[in-house]
């Protein structure tokens, strides 16, 4: 798996990583989820996205028993609900998140959204103390439009962020817009999510590359959402083939002519 460094953190951290949303549900066995998620550390996902709000906890419990034994393997992330991102609610949500991940540390926290109750500044300097205390390595945020970025990296004084977790696949570009060019000015990373989108682009343009690299449509989907170099995704997958076929996404190169292919397209 091809890594790359994340943001200005020093960290380099695969391109494609694991995403657990609805893990821990009980929509599929827990061993099954934990062997996918197992393989796919294996495989070089390293990368393990998860959050507090998953499952109540649940994914988060799946991900214990993944990363048993690997952990210094694994760059794992979980994130704090904003209804619980006061100062002392991150203190407290983040302990609450290590105990179940059996983890003595994350390597990234986030914040999962903009939180309409709790000032950014009280998060951000929960945040700072979590570093200070290494329960995380690195602070992050999830789904900031770029003033909401500003106002978050305004509000820390010791720390950088380190990536803005957004919504990022074929049909949904409108990162491209601002919040991308503003993340790469800054030096933050920006890992997608949602990259496959529940399907519905596995026709036209997209399987025709597909063919000509003897690929699949949706291996040329995570190819083309990491094009440039600030950019890393996490699908998630509990079937063992999908495991597979996202963590060979890589493999190939898509040439200029396929990429403006796919950005016309959509
Ligand atoms: N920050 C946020 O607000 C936010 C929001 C949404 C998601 N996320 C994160 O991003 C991760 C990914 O997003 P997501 O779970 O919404 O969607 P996704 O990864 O785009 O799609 C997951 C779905 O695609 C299926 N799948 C995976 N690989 C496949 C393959 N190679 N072929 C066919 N089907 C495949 C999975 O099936 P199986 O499981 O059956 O294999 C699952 O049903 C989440 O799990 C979560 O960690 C963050």
């Amino acid at each position: 798996m091809i890594t790359r460094p994340f943001g200005a953190t020093g960290a380099r951290v695969p391109v494609i990583g694991q995403g657990t949303w609805h893990m821990g549900e009980g929509h599929a066995p827990a061993r099954a989820e934990v062997a996918a998620l197992r393989l796919g550390i294996e495989l070089g996902m390293t990368h393990i996205d998860t959050a507090e709000m998953y499952g109540d906890g649940g994914a988060e419990r799946i991900v214990a028993q993944a990363i048993a034994g690997r952990r210094e393997d694994v760059f794992l992330a979980t994130k704090v609900l904003p209804s619980n991102a006061s100062y002392a609610g991150t203190l407290r949500a983040c302990a609450a998140s290590l105990k179940r991940l059996k983890t003595d540390y994350v390597d990234l926290y986030l914040l999962h959204w903009w939180s309409s109750q709790q000032p950014i500044g009280g998060t951000m300097r929960a945040m700072e103390e979590l570093v200070k205390r290494g329960l995380t390595r690195f602070v992050g945020v999830s789904n900031f439009d770029p003033g909401q970025l500003r106002d978050a990296q305004a509000a820390l004084t010791r720390e950088r962020l380190a990536c803005n977790q957004v919504l990022y696949h074929l049909r949904d570009r409108a990162i491209e817009r601002d919040v991308l060019p503003s993340c790469e000015a800054q030096g933050i990373a920006v890992v997608g999510y949602t990259p496959l989108d529940r399907g519905g682009f596995f026709r036209g343009v997209v399987a025709e590359v597909a063919r000509k690299h003897g690929r699949t449509p949706r291996q040329v989907a995570l190819n083309f959402l990491t094009r440039r170099a600030a950019l890393f995704t996490i699908p998630k997958a509990t079937r063992l083939e999908h495991v597979r076929e996202n963590a060979a996404a890589l493999d190939f190169t898509l040439t200029p002519g396929d990429l403006r292919a796919i950005e016309r397209a959509f």
